[in-house]
């Protein structure tokens, strides 16, 4: 490595290990969002190199845009480092965990089925989440609504979201009580089981979800799904009379049985229902909390919440439903959700390795160097948080500036939460459009506020970040977690 600047610990921070940092041991389960860019600031470059002995890897942690793009560009060079998401085919084989003509295999079908009808689906759907959560009863006739965790209704939105507009089975606010015969529970309690534990669903083995008994629900729950999944595909198949569908399961199904794209072969109903799979593990969290983390920040910042509903109120003059065709002048909604996966970037990571001796270049050179030298095999951690607070290329970056992404040059390629290149997120116009969506829809609707008990306990901080701080405090896990944050939802 050079001697360049970085971390020399025992066990290395590359294996998920839930434990808090000790000097020289670990750098602790949160070391990706741990202080942003500071650690990089701390020590004059935006590249750290990590050197652990358990296991013995060589790696590099970056918050360079420069060094990032040419991880994300040259393929033949960096590749994904499959083995290490390896845990996510216990699904079946799938478009996370593949590289090279595997992963072609999967992305043409997958990429298909993203398509426009999809994305129309998902606003349409999105905005029907939205009206059925107005009319449910904890929210009908209500000028107050109290949530006790914002993530209670934005993980059931997306999950209600993803059920119709990616399995194409509705789930809604309302109670599902029928099971279908041959079941144990219904495809709504099933999918919801599964993505509450989607931690346990993606790090323990399947044969332990099956014998240790306080996992045995959960394993029951993937195992319904699964088999859920495997009767939508073989009802499809025997349907004499097509019904025209937009959702994802269906896309790819169509495009898999189609037209496999030039040298490819098809996928399997497993790698079928393997991608199904990480589209819930991949997309549901990263919205739900994104969306969590956007209302905690409108209620902090009320002057940006009376901005977007000024902008909403402009742009839709007349009070009614926001059409797909909306979508691209809702500029400010997309503006405020950019700002937030910027301060808290549900992902914090990807990672690439070299195939090859070769350099990487850096925007900011160290002691006169305008590259590293990387031997074959090096890891590299995407510091995404270290980039999104970098404040050579982020003015004042700890400030909640939604504005910032209307400026028609702001700096894209300092901007990674969905990755970039050509491996990058596949569900990023599924996400917006969904979000942008929700967040109209209720902006439209009710003013956010912080309960007055969250309220009172940190107005003496005078500092508004600082306040910030405190009350969103996420924790590392899966994906970073809203902390649990009270709301009140005031009828406008
Ligand atoms: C805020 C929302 C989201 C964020 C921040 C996000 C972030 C990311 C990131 C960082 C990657 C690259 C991962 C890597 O290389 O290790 C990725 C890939 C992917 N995402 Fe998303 N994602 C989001 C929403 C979604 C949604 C809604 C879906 C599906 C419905 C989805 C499906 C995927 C898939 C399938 C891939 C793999 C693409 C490939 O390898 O070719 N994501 N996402």
């Amino acid at each position: 490595m050079g001697y360049h600047p970085g971390w020399k610990v025992l066990l290395s921070p590359i294996v998920p290990l839930p434990v808090p940092r000790l000097a020289w041991i670990t750098r602790g389960a949160t070391w990706n969002w741990d202080g942003q860019h500071k650690p990089f600031a701390e020590a004059g470059t935006d590249v750290l190199s990590i050197a652990s002995l358990l296991p013995g890897y060589v790696s590099y942690f970056v918050a360079d845009p420069v060094a990032l793009k040419e991880l994300v560009s040259s393929r033949t060079r960096f590749v994904k480092p499959i083995e290490h998401y390896g845990i996510l085919s216990h699904f079946g084989g799938n478009i996370i965990v593949s590289e090279g003509q595997e992963w072609k295999k999967h992305r043409t079908p997958v990429q298909r089925s993203f398509s426009e009808h999809n994305n129309r689906m998902v606003w349409t759907e999105s905005i029907n989440v939205a009206l059925g959560l107005f009319k449910s009863e904890e929210w009908s006739g209500r000028e107050v609504v109290r949530i006790n965790h914002v993530i209670d209704i934005t993980l059931p939105m997306a999950l209600f979201v993803i059920g119709i507009a990616g399995f194409g089975r509705r789930v809604s606010w309302a109670e599902d009580t029928v099971i279908a015969p041959g079941h144990q529970m219904t495809f709504k309690e099933a999918i919801s089981i599964v993505t509450e534990h989607l931690v346990q669903t993606v790090l323990i083995p399947r044969w332990a979800l099956r014998i240790v008994p306080q996992w045995r629900k959960i394993g029951i729950a993937f195992e319904e799904a699964n088999a859920y999944m495997h009767e939508m595909i073989r009802l499809r198949r025997e349907a004499v009379v097509k019904e025209e569908r937009h959702d994802l399961f269906t896309g790819l199904l169509e495009a898999t049985e189609k037209d496999p794209g030039a040298g490819n072969e098809r996928l399997s109903d497993s790698e079928l229902i393997g991608n199904i799979f990480v589209f819930l593990v991949a997309g549901h969290e990263t919205t739900a909390h994104t969306l969590a983390f956007a209302l905690g920040l409108l209620a902090i910042y009320q002057d940006e919440q009376e901005n977007i509903y000024n902008h909403i109120k402009q742009t839709l003059s007349d009070g009614r439903l926001p059409t797909y065709e909306d979508m691209p002048k809702l500029t400010y909604p997309l503006a405020v959700l950019n700002e937030t996966l910027r301060l808290y970037p549900p992902g914090l990571t990807f990672m690439k390795q070299s195939v090859e001796d070769t350099t990487l270049p850096l925007a900011t050179p160290y002691k006169g160097q305008h590259e590293i030298v990387v031997p074959a095999r090096t890891l590299f951690n995407a510091a995404i948080a270290g980039l999104h607070y970098n404040p050579k290329y982020w003015e004042d970056p700890y400030a909640f500036k939604p504005a910032r992404f209307l400026d028609p040059n702001w700096p894209r390629d300092c901007f990674i939460p969905f990755s970039s290149g050509a491996r990058s997120c596949i569900g990023r116009r599924f996400f917006e459009n969904e979000a942008i969506a929700l967040l109209t829809m209720i902006m439209s609707r009710y003013k956010v506020e912080l309960t007055p008990e969250v309220r009172d306990r940190w107005a003496h901080l005078d500092d508004i970040v600082e306040r910030r701080e405190k009350i969103i405090n996420p924790t590392v896990s899966l994906t970073l977690v809203p902390k649990a944050l009270p709301l009140l939802f005031v009828r406008r």
